[in-house]
């Protein structure tokens, strides 16, 4: 019988990018071949087919983006510890496994649940319930030697920016000098969330709305690299199909591009 989901409004907006990479994988020329996101569509009772519209794939790009990022900490680090905060059901463990690092996925208790009945804990594999805006699990990754890279993929910006600086500082103070990778949106892309066909499906909205990057830098960080769709690493680029790449090149200047930026940033833990 299919999984129900009893999900909060944000956490339901993790079915979004999960269907995005099952539609991926069914593709010929797949660029992250998520086969378990397929099994995860099949398992889980959920009209998917209402999500539409180029954010799909938007979501498939976005973590080629951000694997990228955590392949390069892994080849500096391969026994370092990898963070994802707001996992939901992603995969990304599996597919960036190099039998040594050590990984964390942390999520709010029904997504956890959730998780939990697809995914299982192993010795470099721990699933933590939590929120990422508290502290309580800072202290289990950081008994962790050696160095750590944090990762958020679209879940800040579900939240008020005040409640936003406030954990990035708390993070850089906690985990200084460590890479931290996540995503942020500019007005445009905040402006236009009715019109975009997935946000017609769901009733999150995103709230936090980030200009510039840069600005971050207030809160114990420091901006190493700030990518759109349209200017994503070329080792990833060629792994994207001809119709991403080109439709992106040409239209990467535009706003709706340019508004979101998938970013990497160091702690340094000021305030
Ligand atoms: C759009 S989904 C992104 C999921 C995943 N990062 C991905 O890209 O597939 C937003 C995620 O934020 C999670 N979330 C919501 N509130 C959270 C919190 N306070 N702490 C951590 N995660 C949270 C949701 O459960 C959900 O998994």
């Amino acid at each position: 019988m299919a999984e129900s989901v009893l999900l909060g409004e944000v956490q339901e907006t993790l079915l979004i990018p999960l269907y995005g990479r099952a539609r991926d994988a069914a593709q010929r020329r797949s660029v992250l071949s998520d086969r378990k996101a397929i099994e995860l569509v099949v398992a889980i009772d959920y009209d998917f087919t209402k999500f539409r519209g180029p954010s799909l794939a938007g979501s498939v790009l976005r973590a080629s983006i951000f694997d990228e990022y955590v392949r390069d900490f892994l080849r500096e680090h391969p026994d370092g510890t990898v963070v994802d905060l707001g996992c939901g059901l992603s995969t990304r463990f599996d597919r960036l496994d190099n039998g040594r690092l050590r990984w964390f996925d942390l999520d709010v208790a029904d997504t956890m649940t959730l998780r939990r009945r697809f995914f299982d804990d192993s010795d470099r594999y721990t699933m933590i319930t939590g929120s990422l805006f508290d502290t309580d699990w800072h202290a289990q990754v950081r008994e962790r030697p050696g160095p750590i890279f944090l990762l958020s993929e679209a879940v800040m910006l579900y939240f008020p920016a005040d409640q936003v600086h406030a954990t990035l500082r708390q993070i850089a103070a906690a985990f200084p000098a460590s890479p931290f990778a996540f995503d942020t949106g500019g007005p445009i892309m905040m402006k236009n969330q009715d019109r975009n066909p997935v946000f017609k499906a769901v009733p999150a909205r995103m709230k936090w709305i980030c200009a510039d990057p840069a600005t971050l830098e207030r809160h114990g960080l420091r901006l190493r690299q700030s990518r759109t769709f349209a200017t994503p690493q070329p080792s990833v680029a060629r792994t994207w199909p001809a119709r991403y790449r080109h439709g992106l090149k040409a239209f990467g200047w535009t706003p709706p591009v340019t508004t979101y930026k998938l970013n990497l940033f160091t702690t340094v833990g000021q305030d």
